[in-house]
């Protein structure tokens, strides 16, 4: 596949930006905002690449779960829906950079030569093998589905020969690769579907181990890498993001669940007086009630991701990366942002705003070194 020929401009309409990356400088800086990230896990604001093996039900449970602990949403997680020919360039180039082509084991079918995606069969799944080719029943588009329901009718990039749906007896192996799988019940079907660094796509047993993608219901991609707020900025743009923006207490906790998610706990997310309890945090009136830490635990840096608000252009005037007003009511501020009244948090050079781990608004210097959180475009 020759990845330079992907370009596309993102045309923001909504916030009348144009970002000018091309998909793959995306993927790049997107591998970079993540490369702390343990576990091999690749959020883009579309997919989450998990670089770790898992068998399909095994990937599907894992898609589950992520979005509980990104944002708040109580809707399962799935595998990724790749119905686009974007998304499957897209999905392809992601793989390339988290799990490149010549680093991974020869045989076509190593596990890591191979991703997961959401498409499997949910009609005629137990359809009777017909060895002769010529006498096979035409492919139908629409014995398979994506998890959105839909069927791969208007965009479909099956390898030559695929799905061929070769069944495997138990106690056979699927491959001649070593550590290939092998069938544990009467008779295997190849009911789900796999995509290699190609983006080209396999019919495959549920039992091989894959990496896998999820589909990405968050706003948030936090990076772990310290960086003042400029260097923030501008890896969060490379990588066709902006730093954060934050509109609401909804926002606020969706932001405070991708800090921890990306970044692991503080330690003390939970304590009394933390974000949670709405009532100690009028305009700048913050209590952080938290005798087990320390002050300057509290002040590791951490703990506090950089936001995209500011008052660079004119002091007191807070806004986010886009212009809009940072509106303030609200807002969870520490207590000591100002003198109780917000004020100082107009004090000259301290410019940025930064969020904590547990939900707290701060003004900053913007030179300083912090982790900081980049919003994927609505
Ligand atoms: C993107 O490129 C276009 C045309 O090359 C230019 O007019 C525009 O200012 C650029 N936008 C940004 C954000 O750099
Ligand atoms: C998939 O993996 C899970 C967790 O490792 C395991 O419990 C399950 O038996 C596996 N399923 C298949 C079909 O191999
Ligand atoms: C704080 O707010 C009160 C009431 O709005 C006001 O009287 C006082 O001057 C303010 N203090 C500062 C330092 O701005």
């Amino acid at each position: 596949m020759r990845l330079t020929i992907l370009c596309y401009i993102c045309v923001i309409a909504e916030l009348g930006i144009t970002l000018n990356v091309s998909l793959n400088e995306q993927v790049i800086g997107l591998k970079n905002l993540v490369r702390k990230l343990p576990n091999h896990v690749f959020p883009t604001c579309h997919v989450v690449l998990v670089a770790d093996l898992a068998n399909f039900t095994s990937a599907e449970n894992r898609c589950k779960r992520l979005p509980a602990m990104l944002s708040r949403t109580n809707k399962a997680g799935t595998l990724a829906t790749v119905n686009s020919k974007e998304a499957n360039d897209f999905l392809t180039l992601l793989f390339n950079a988290a799990l490149p082509k010549h680093k991974q084991h020869r045989n076509t079918f190593a596990g890591t030569r191979w991703v997961w995606t959401g498409l499997r069969k949910t009609k005629k799944i137990n359809q009777k093998h017909i060895r002769k080719v010529e006498n096979r029943k035409p492919y139908n588009a629409e014995d398979w589905q994506w998890y959105d329901g839909s069927s791969p009718k208007d965009f479909e990039n099956w390898n030559r020969g695929q799905p061929d749906q070769r069944p495997l007896k138990m106690g056979k192996k699927s491959s001649d690769y070593k550590h290939s799988g092998i069938c544990k019940e009467r008779l295997c079907r190849q009911n789900q579907m796999r995509l290699n660094h190609e983006g080209m796509w396999d019919d495959a047993f549920s039992f091989e181990e894959h990496p896998f993608a999820c589909d990405y219901q968050g706003k948030y991609i936090v990076s772990a890498e310290m960086k003042t707020w400029e260097e923030a900025k501008a890896a969060c743009e490379a990588a066709g993001l902006q730093l954060a923006t934050v509109r609401n207490l909804d926002e606020t906790d969706q932001l405070r669940r991708a800090l921890i998610f990306f970044l692991g706990e503080s330690g003390f997310d939970n304590c009394k007086g933390a974000f949670g309890n709405g009532k100690d945090y009028e305009h700048g009136v913050g209590q952080f009630n938290c005798v087990k830490v320390k002050r300057k635990k509290r002040w590791d840096p951490i703990h506090w991701a950089w936001t995209g608000g500011n008052d660079l252009k004119k002091e007191g005037d807070y806004r986010w990366t886009d212009g809009t007003v940072v509106l303030f009511e609200g807002f969870p501020w520490i207590a000591n942002a100002g003198d109780n009244n917000g004020s100082k948090r107009k004090a000259k050079g301290q410019n940025s705003l930064t969020i904590s781990k547990w939900g707290e608004f701060d003004d900053s210097y913007g030179h300083d070194k912090k982790p900081f959180a980049c919003e994927c475009y609505r």
